[in-house]
């Protein structure tokens, strides 16, 4: 069995490939992936010479290349991980949002249909369904919420989505989608909440939070995301979507205040700052339908998950210093200087 896992290089693809190779003895991994400024060779040293594991660079939204790998490669499933993630980034630039998140998607699907695929795996996210109130703690996204996106991110995603569906009922594409909440664990990017935290606190640098701090996200252990997946995958019913979340909303604030007790730091250094446009309330997941279908549930809580991944930025500190010296400092400067 081969998987073609894109994005790989990334945070949730490399931890995803890092997990199915040690669960899987029978699987071999192709990564594609074309290296952007998330993208990290590092991420992919632990796996680099395994030889069920091979890396191909390249732009999932180059459909010559992409065509060649199917030729030579002829994966069995496709898992696409590819996308531009950041919503920040998506507000200052969306162009590049829309070609990989939803033309990258296309060449990926119209690559699976000329060559053939058991499973067309499309990663999405919970950002698809908008937010929430906080006044509506009752309120759940279920698989059946309408889709109804905020930023340039979650719009590419969702149009994505219905591309993933039409290619379903069009053209009878085995396809499954999966919809998750926030992840965070080891190998996420600094430019994201949790790291950007951990990686400022522990440079004594102020912790910059938007607005008011009370937006909440549901947080999920990045390992019980690839665990779903992996389950989706091989049990789950093609045509289908499953929401994939954790049951663990928590406030922006409370995991900064978090994260400075865990290390030690002052909360002084929590500094409020222009809220983000747009900026999407709250995310909630309802998980039945996976629990329901394919018994999944997850496994790590956020108070070990946390502990955790500090540790692992502890112990890991050449992997983000070696990138929030690099051309990160310019993002940085150009996002939070005078904010
Ligand atoms: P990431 O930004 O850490 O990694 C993205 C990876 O995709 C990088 O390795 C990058 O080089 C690669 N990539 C980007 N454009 C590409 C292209 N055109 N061709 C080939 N490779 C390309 O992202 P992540 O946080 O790991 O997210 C992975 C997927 O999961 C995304 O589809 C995202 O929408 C989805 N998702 C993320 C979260 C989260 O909390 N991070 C939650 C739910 C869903
Ligand atoms: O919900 C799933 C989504 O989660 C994924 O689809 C996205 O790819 C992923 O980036 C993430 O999106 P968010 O916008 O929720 O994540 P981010 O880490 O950027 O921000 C989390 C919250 O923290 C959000 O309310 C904004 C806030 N925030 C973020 C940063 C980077 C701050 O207050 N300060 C910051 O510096």
């Amino acid at each position: 069995m081969k998987i073609l896992v894109t994005g790989g290089a990334g945070f949730i693809g490399g931890n995803f490939i890092h997990y199915m190779l040690k669960e899987h003895d029978d699987h071999d991994i192709l990564c594609v992936d074309k290296l952007t400024y998330a993208g990290n060779m590092e991420t992919l040293a632990p796996v680099m010479d395994d030889p069920r594991f091979k890396f191909i660079k390249a732009d999932i939204a180059d459909r010559d290349s992409i065509f060649k790998i199917f030729e030579s490669e002829k994966p069995h499933i496709v898992v696409n991980f590819a996308a531009e993630s950041h919503v920040d980034r998506s507000i200052e630039d969306p162009g590049i949002f829309l070609k990989t998140n939803i033309l990258g998607t296309q060449v990926m699907m119209d690559a699976c249909r000329q060559y053939g695929i058991m499973r067309y795996h499309q990663v999405s996210t919970d950002e698809v369904y908008g937010d929430l109130p906080l006044d509506r703690p009752d309120l759940f996204f279920t698989e059946n919420t309408p889709i109804h996106a905020s930023s340039p991110y979650s719009a590419s995603k969702a149009s994505a989505d219905l591309l993933v569906q039409a290619y379903y009922r069009t053209f009878d594409l085995p396809v499954t989608i999966s919809r998750c909440s926030n992840n965070y664990g080891p190998y996420h990017f600094p430019e994201k909440l949790i790291p950007l935290m951990i990686a400022n606190a522990l440079n004594d640098k102020p912790l910059p939070v938007y607005g008011k701090g009370e937006n909440v996200r549901d947080w999920l252990y990045v390992e019980d995301h690839c665990r779903a997946i992996d389950l989706i995958i091989h049990k789950g019913r093609v045509g289908e979507v499953y929401n994939i979340g954790g049951h663990n909303e928590m406030a922006n604030i409370d995991i900064v205040k978090m994260i400075c007790k865990e290390l030690g730091k002052p909360e002084s250094l929590i500094t409020y700052v222009t809220d983000r446009k747009g900026h999407d309330m709250r995310y909630a997941i309802d998980p039945t339908k996976i629990h329901n279908e394919l018994g999944w549930l997850p496994e790590t809580k956020f108070a070990d998950g946390i502990k955790k991944t500090i540790q692992w930025y502890l112990d890991n500190r050449a992997w983000w210093e070696n990138i929030i010296n690099g051309e990160y400092q310019y993002y940085y400067k150009r996002m939070y200087e005078g904010r």
